[in-house]
């Protein structure tokens, strides 16, 4: 299947993996490269721009095809050594950085000189245009059903995509709430050029996590995520557990009284322990809606492959199936 993604990224599947705290190390990136898809290292894991520079060279070392680097930008008091983590990308020879968070507009320069294809990831129209003007090359738009921070606007892909369709001149894929092929053809009809998956990778074999994570991800059904943290307007999709229940009583107590500080406890540090060491109470974490979608654990090379097969017959024999134009040639 060719797309504008495809071509812009040189990838063989419109399929992105978007990056993942403590799930996106060099392991799954290289494994969803390897299977034609893009992987992606998430920055911010590796400690250190040193540590960033080793995980790309291991992922180079597991992959000869292109992978990305995700750079988040967070809301914190003190900031990650972005210019470190940009020069570890440039050295490392990436070819694509998927940025997100805040407006990515003070490393542009610095990728675009160094040829780097810059894709947003952005939860709303208004920022996917801010994104197409300060040069980014392609939006990843993240509807409200995503894992993660779907934003403050609460609009659902059905919605969203179709919206960004009619606004964007630069390609788009579709994020958020995307498992199969299914997924993709209906992120192809509403204007999108692929897909980015965040959970649905996470419950695969080649994801460096405990395999409890992967096991609460089958088990989970779609009425299983909560949204924590709106009060302080930093909303995250999680899957729901004992500390996140407790975060949520806190929040109902609190109201709008409610600082970072007093929930420290359910979300500082939570990731190692529970995507590493599989303790599933630790903290809050993110996971999508679409966990409801997801009931094996297959390989990455499997679930693309798979996809890929599936949405060619969705197109053609569903779908075509369906429209007059078939169904006239068939007479
Ligand atoms: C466990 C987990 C951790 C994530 N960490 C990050 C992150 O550090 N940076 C980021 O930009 N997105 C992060 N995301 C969001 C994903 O890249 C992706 O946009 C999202 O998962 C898409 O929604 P889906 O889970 O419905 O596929 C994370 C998602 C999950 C599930």
């Amino acid at each position: 299947m060719k797309t504008r993604i495809t071509e812009l990224l040189g990838i063989e599947h419109p399929i992105i993996q978007g990056g993942m705290h403590y799930v996106g190390f060099a392991e799954l990136a290289a494994a969803v490269s390897n299977a034609g898809g893009l992987g992606t290292i998430t920055g911010l894991t590796q400690k250190t721009p040193a540590d960033l520079a080793n995980e790309i060279a291991k992922c180079r070392d597991l992959t000869d095809k292109p992978f990305a680097v995700n750079l988040t930008f967070l809301p914190t008091v003190n900031a990650p050594d972005y210019p470190g983590y940009v020069k570890a990308i440039i050295e490392g020879g990436v070819k694509v950085v998927e940025t997100a968070g805040r407006n990515p507009a003070q490393v542009m320069p610095y990728l675009k000189d160094a040829g780097i294809k810059v894709v947003h990831k952005c939860t709303s129209v208004r920022h996917s245009l801010k994104a197409q003007e300060i040069g980014c090359d392609a939006v990843s738009v993240d509807g409200f059903e995503c894992g993660g921070h779907p934003g403050e606007d609460d609009i659902p892909n059905m919605i969203l995509l179709p919206r960004a369709a009619d606004e964007l001149e630069i390609p788009f894929v579709a994020s958020g709430g995307m498992a199969d092929a299914r997924s993709l053809v209906a992120a192809l009809a509403m204007g999108a050029e692929g897909m980015n998956m965040g959970t649905r990778f996470i419950a695969t074999q080649e994801a460096p996590v405990h395999q409890r994570v992967k096991e609460a991800i089958v088990a989970a059904t779609e009425l299983d995520t909560r949204l924590v943290m709106r009060p302080l307007r930093n909303t995250e999709r999680v899957l729901s557990n004992a500390a996140v229940e407790r975060l949520l009583e806190k929040e109902r107590a609190l109201g709008d009284k409610l600082q970072f500080e007093d929930i420290m406890e359910e979300v500082a540090g939570v990731y190692p322990k529970v995507m590493m060491d599989g303790d599933m109470d630790a903290g809050a974490w993110s996971c999508g809606m679409v966990a409801g979608l997801i009931h094996d654990i297959p390989t990455c090379k499997d679930l693309i492959d798979g996809i890929m097969t599936d949405a060619e017959a969705i197109i053609h024999a569903r779908l075509g199936g369906m429209s007059g134009a078939s169904a006239q040639a068939a007479e």
